[in-house]
């Protein structure tokens, strides 16, 4: 097998080398393309190029693979705790106990943020979108933590990683707080990190919170399945802002950003209300499984299919489970949730998807648990975003340590040419 490509372009050949990956994936290398040839490729949303080598995750869309530094997200879920997993995606390998006691006493002990940062979070209004709030706050704590991170230091970046890890939650928590009009909480240090991030939304003042285990596994499974996804837009946008040496917190200050739109972390939002609208117009499933097969209608089934799983997301299997287990543990009857169940029924057994490969996706699962532990719809990608964080944190580390150059496209320019004035 050839280990080059050949370009033939004004009779002229040119040569790019091949490179390939440890699942065997292949890409041309075409550094040299611009100076070799003066051409450059065209590739609107990079949906064909590798912007990175990377260790950290590895998707097969065709097959249904999803694997955090080479074990399944299946394994992870029913094995490990999420801290684990973020020690995993963070420092490549899964911890051992006192790494682990380690790791979380670290955490423990930052589990504080600046109270001034209270000043910021109330000058908001109540109805401002939290995932707004949420990327003003982490960007507010490089001013109340201005020490630049020397990225030749280990001591450094764990002290920037450990911070992030810890304060993030608490942000995290504090935007639902404010909504609610709940006074602003700190973690409980006998709580591991997902009881605390219960505890720390949903505890009220004048009550004990017991979460039950099943409500704790739920969150678990789902924070470890939304930790990373390789190079989606998310991760490229915190991974691009660090390439210009802008710190941390601002990158990931950026990722929370780039969540926040409905194509990416936002369609679990859009789920919920997709079926709160076919609740109000009198809760007919069919007439919006025909809505969606409709070519001259613009609806789509939300929560149904996905850009790179063509055959199952991963991750819906898992949560659906987690899902049930939830719904029946809550005892929940809700009719929106009623109305979830008939569109999966029938979209799953309806030829127009089965054709199209068109399986529920994670975040129509996701969405249905967060729903049924009361999380208010527009706190779901709050959520996601507290998952995704040791993701962001790996890439960008994984970015910095491979000293990656700016990130900086080029354009084919379609605009005026010279103009005299
Ligand atoms: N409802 C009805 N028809 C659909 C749907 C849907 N949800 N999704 C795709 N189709 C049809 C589409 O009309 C097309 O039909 P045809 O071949 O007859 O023209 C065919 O299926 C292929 O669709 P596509 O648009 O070429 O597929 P895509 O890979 O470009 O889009 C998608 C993937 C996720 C954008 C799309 O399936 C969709 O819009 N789903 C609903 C939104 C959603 O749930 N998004 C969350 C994705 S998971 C989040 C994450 O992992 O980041």
């Amino acid at each position: 097998m050839s280990d080059s490509v050949k370009l033939s372009y004004n009779d002229q050949t040119f040569e790019f080398p091949l490179i390939e990956g440890t699942e065997n994936e292949k890409g041309i290398d075409i550094k040299s393309l611009r100076s070799s040839t003066g051409l450059i490729t065209y590739d609107p949303g990079f949906k064909n190029t590798g912007s990175c080598k990377s260790g950290v995750t590895f998707l097969n869309g065709e097959d249904g693979i999803l694997r955090y530094r080479g074990y399944s997200i299946e394994d992870l879920c029913e094995k490990s705790s999420f801290i684990e997993v973020a020690f995993l995606l963070i420092f490549g390998e899964l911890p051992t106990k006192e790494e682990l006691k380690l790791f979380n006493n670290e955490i423990e002990n930052d589990s504080l943020v600046d109270e001034d940062l209270k000043m910021i979070l109330k000058s908001f209004p109540k109805s401002a979108h939290p995932m707004g709030v949420l990327s003003s706050l982490t960007s507010a704590l490089i001013a109340f933590n201005p020490s630049s991170v020397d990225i030749d230091s280990e001591a450094d970046m764990r002290e920037a990683i450990i911070m992030l890890m810890a304060k993030f939650p608490i942000l995290a928590s504090w935007t639902h707080r404010k909504v609610k009009g709940l006074p602003l909480n700190y973690a409980n240090t006998s709580l591991s990190y997902v009881e605390n991030i219960a505890h720390m939304m949903f505890k009220r003042p004048h009550q004990d919170y017991n979460p039950s285990q099943v409500v704790v596994n739920a969150i678990n499974k789902l924070l470890i399945l939304h930790a990373d996804h390789e190079q989606n837009c998310s991760t490229s946008t915190v991974r691009i802002v660090g390439s210009s040496q802008a710190g941390l917190f601002a990158s990931v200050s950026a990722g929370i950003s780039a969540l926040w739109g409905p194509l990416h972390g936002g369609a679990n939002q859009a789920v919920i209300e997709m079926l709160v609208a076919i609740q109000k117009d009198g809760g007919d499933t069919k007439k919006y499984m025909e809505k969606a097969k409709d070519k001259n209608d613009p609806f789509r089934l939300m929560g149904f299919g996905h850009r790179v799983y063509k055959n199952f997301d991963p991750r819906a299997r898992i949560i659906k489970k987690a899902a049930d287990e939830v719904l029946s543990e809550m005892g929940i009857n809700d009719p929106i949730l009623e109305i979830a169940k008939a569109l999966e029924k029938e979209a799953l057994s309806d030829s127009y998807f089965i054709d199209r490969k068109l399986y529920p996706n994670v975040d129509f699962y996701s969405g249905i648990i967060y729903r049924a532990l009361g999380i208010p719809t527009e706190m779901f990608t709050v959520m996601f975003a507290l998952g995704r964080l040791p993701g962001w944190i790996a890439q960008w580390l994984e970015m910095r340590k491979n000293n990656e150059p700016i990130g900086r496209p080029r354009q084919i320019y379609t605009g005026n040419t010279h103009r005299s004035l």
